[in-house]
C-alpha cells in the first residue's frame, strides 16, 4: 500500500554543519576594494552563498570520509594507487560498480598471496583501456592532482613533439567548448583553440520555459567541425576535443549520438578524439533520461559506451569524482593517440613512446606515477567518490536543483536565463539581461557578479567577455564566446533555502540592473587567464 505525498522524500542528510557569519554591505565593500574587485580574491569566509565553482567544493559522503582513513602515504605504489586504478577501470572501461579493490583494502587482508593475485600484481597494475598489465611497459593512465595539471602535461608534450616535427607551425584544436584553462594551455603551446557549437540553439527558450526532452545544446556542431578541419587541413589539427558536459557552453550536455559522430569525423581524418570528461556522470545522467535506448541502462554502463569512442581523455575529478582533489590523463593502449605521438623506426618498432614522455613530465611536475600529486588520503576519497557519482538518486537530486534555480529566475521574469539548466549550474546571458545595452568592452557581467557580492554576499563566476578574453580574440573566435555568468551548484552541499535566497537576490538585482556598474581592467589586461589575477574597478 502507498501513502502518496505531493513532495518528494529526502534522499540524504548531513552531519557536518558550518555557520554563515553576518556580514554588512559596508564590510563587503571594504573587502572588494582591498582585493581590487577580483572576485577570486574575495574572502570566502565573508560570503553568504558561494557559487563561484562546483570544483573541489563537494561535501563528501560518509563512505568517502571513512575511505580516507585507509589512505596509504607510501611514496611508491601505495595501496590507494591500485584502488584508484581499479576504480578508473570500473568507471571508464568496465561499466562496473563492484568496488572490488576498495573492499579488498577495507578487510585488511593479511594473506599476501591473495593480495598479490587479486590486487598488487594482477590486471589492476595495468592502466585504462588495455585489459592487461601494460602500465609498466607502456604507461597510459596518469593520476593527476587536478584537470589543468593533466592538460598542461598533455599539451606540453604534444607541443614538444609537434614542435620537433614541424618547427614554428600553428595548430588548431577544435572542441564543442574548451574550458578557460584548456584554452590557456592550448594558447601557451602556440596553437589556436576553436569552439564549434550552435549558439542560436543555445539561446532559444520554448514557450513556458520547459522542454519536454533535453535538447543537448552542448553538442559539437559537427558540420562546423568538419568544415574547420577541411579549412585548416587535417594535418594541422592534432586533436579533436569534446567537453562533457559543455561547461563553456552553459553546462549543457552532449548526446551519445553526437559523441559517436564527432569521433567518426575525427577518425575519418586520422585525428585522435579526446574527451574533457570533468562532468562525465552528469552527462551520462542526461543521456539516460533524454536519449532513446538508454533509459534502462546504469550510469556506469552508459559511461562505458561513451568512453569507448575516445582515444584518450583528461578530466578534473574535482567535479564528477565527488571529491575535493583529483584528476586523470589517460589514452587507449596502442590507440590512435599513442600511434600519432610516439616515434617508430622503419620496421615499426617503438623508438620513443609518448606514454613514457608523459610519465617523465608527470614525475618532474607532480611526483611519481603512484600518486601524481595526490595524498594517499585524497586518492582513497576520490576512488570512493567515483562510485558515489554514478548513483542515479544523487544525480537526479543534483540536476533537479539546477533546474529549480533556473526556473526560479525565469518565473520571476529575469531575462537571459539559459534553459534548460546545465548539469552543474545555471547561466544567465548578460547581453539579454542588460537588454543588449552594454558593449563588449563594458565587462558588465563582471559588474553583475561583483554587485551580487556587494549587495547580497553571493559569489558567482563571470564566464563571458571578461574571462573568455573577448577583446583579445580574432573575429571568428569572438563569435564563439557566450557572454554569461554562472551560478555553480556545489555537489551535495546546498539546500533549497540557499537556492531561494539566490533567486530572491537576483530578482531584485534584475529590477535594478541599470545601476550595475561597467568594469574597467586596471592591471593585467592582456596577460593569460586574466580573470584569476587582473585588477578591476567600477
Ligand atoms: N575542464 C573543464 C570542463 C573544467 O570545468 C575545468 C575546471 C577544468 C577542465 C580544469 O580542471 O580546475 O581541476 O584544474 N573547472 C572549474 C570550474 C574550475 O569552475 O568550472 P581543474
Amino acid at each position: 500500500k502507498n501513502y502518496p505525498l505531493n513532495v518528494e522524500a529526502p534522499k540524504s542528510f548531513s552531519y557536518v554543519k558550518r555557520n554563515i557569519p553576518n556580514v554588512t554591505v559596508e564590510q563587503r565593500e571594504r573587502a572588494l576594494k582591498s582585493t581590487h574587485y577580483n572576485e577570486f580574491a574575495f574572502p570566502a569566509g565573508m560570503l553568504t552563498v558561494d557559487m563561484l565553482s562546483d570544483s573541489g567544493t563537494t561535501a563528501m559522503t560518509d563512505v568517502q570520509w571513512s575511505a580516507m582513513f585507509l589512505g596509504d602515504e607510501s611514496y611508491g605504489r601505495n595501496k590507494g594507487y591500485y584502488v584508484l586504478m581499479d576504480a578508473f577501470r570500473d568507471v571508464f572501461e568496465r561499466g562496473d560498480d563492484q568496488k572490488r579493490a576498495i573492499n579488498l583494502v577495507r578487510t585488511d587482508c593479511q594473506d599476501i598471496d591473495k593480495m598479490m593475485d587479486e590486487l598488487y600484481l594482477c590486471e589492476y597494475e595495468g592502466g585504462l583501456f588495455n585489459g592487461g598489465a601494460a602500465q609498466m611497459e607502456r604507461p597510459n593512465t596518469f593520476i593527476m592532482p587536478q584537470g589543468r595539471a593533466a592538460e598542461s602535461v598533455l599539451f606540453a608534450m604534444v607541443s614538444k613533439i609537434l614542435g620537433e616535427r614541424h618547427p614554428g607551425k600553428n595548430f588548431t584544436i577544435p572542441s564543442n567548448g574548451h574550458f578557460d584553462t584548456t584554452e590557456g594551455n592550448i594558447k601557451q603551446m602556440g596553437s589556436t583553440p576553436r569552439n564549434c557549437f550552435d549558439k542560436q540553439l543555445l539561446w532559444e527558450v520554448p514557450e513556458g520555459g520547459v522542454y519536454e526532452k533535453n535538447p543537448f545544446k552542448g553538442n559539437m556542431d559537427t558540420a562546423k567541425l568538419e568544415a574547420l578541419i577541411e579549412e585548416v587541413g587535417p594535418e594541422n589539427v592534432p586533436l579533436v576535443y569534446t567537453t562533457i558536459t559543455n561547461n563553456t557552453v552553459c553546462g549543457q550536455p552532449v548526446s551519445m549520438a553526437n559523441i559517436r559522430e564527432s569521433s567518426r569525423i575525427a577518425h575519418k581524418y586520422g585525428i585522435p578524439f579526446m574527451l574533457d570528461a570533468a562532468r562525465w556522470a552528469e552527462n551520462c545522467y542526461f543521456i539516460k533520461v533524454n536519449e532513446a535506448g538508454y533509459e534502462d541502462k546504469s550510469i556506469f554502463a552508459i559511461a562505458k559506451e561513451l568512453f569507448s569512442y575516445c582515444d584518450g581523455f583528461t578530466a578534473s575529478l574535482k567535479k564528477d569524482g565527488h571529491a575535493n582533489m583529483g584528476g586523470i590523463l589517460a589514452f587507449r593502449d596502442k590507440g590512435l593517440f599513442w600511434k600519432n605521438f610516439s616515434d617508430f623506426d622503419a620496421e615499426g618498432n617503438v623508438v620513443t613512446d609518448v606514454g613514457i614522455l608523459l610519465k617523465v613530465k608527470q614525475i618532474s611536475s607532480y611526483g611519481n606515477d603512484s600518486y601524481g600529486g595526490m595524498s594517499g588520503r585524497d586518492i582513497m576519497a576520490l576512488a570512493a567518490g567515483l562510485y558515489e557519482c554514478g548513483r542515479v538518486e544523487y544525480l537526479k537530486e543534483r540536476v533537479d536543483q539546477c533546474e529549480y534555480l533556473a526556473q526560479g529566475f525565469y518565473k520571476n521574469g529575469v531575462k537571459g536565463v539559459v534553459l534548460p539548466a546545465g548539469g552543474h549550474g545555471v547561466y544567465i546571458n548578460m547581453d539579454e539581461f542588460f537588454d543588449g545595452k552594454r558593449g563588449h568592452d563594458s565587462f558588465a557581467g563582471a559588474g553583475f557578479s561583483l554587485e551580487l557580492i556587494r549587495r547580497y554576499g553571493i559569489r558567482v563566476s563571470e564566464l563571458g567577455d571578461f574571462s573568455m578574453e573577448y577583446d583579445l580574440k580574432t573575429s571568428e573566435q569572438q563569435k564563439e564566446v557566450c557572454n554569461v555568468v554562472r551560478f555553480a551548484v556545489n555537489r551535495s552541499q546546498l539546500s533549497r533555502e540557499h537556492l531561494d535566497y539566490v533567486i530572491a537576490a537576483v530578482t531584485e538585482l534584475y529590477k535594478d540592473r541599470q545601476s550595475i556598474p561597467n568594469m574597467r581592467i586596471t592591471l593585467g589586461h592582456k596577460l593569460p587567464m586574466r580573470h584569476f589575477h587582473a585588477f578591476l574597478e567600477p
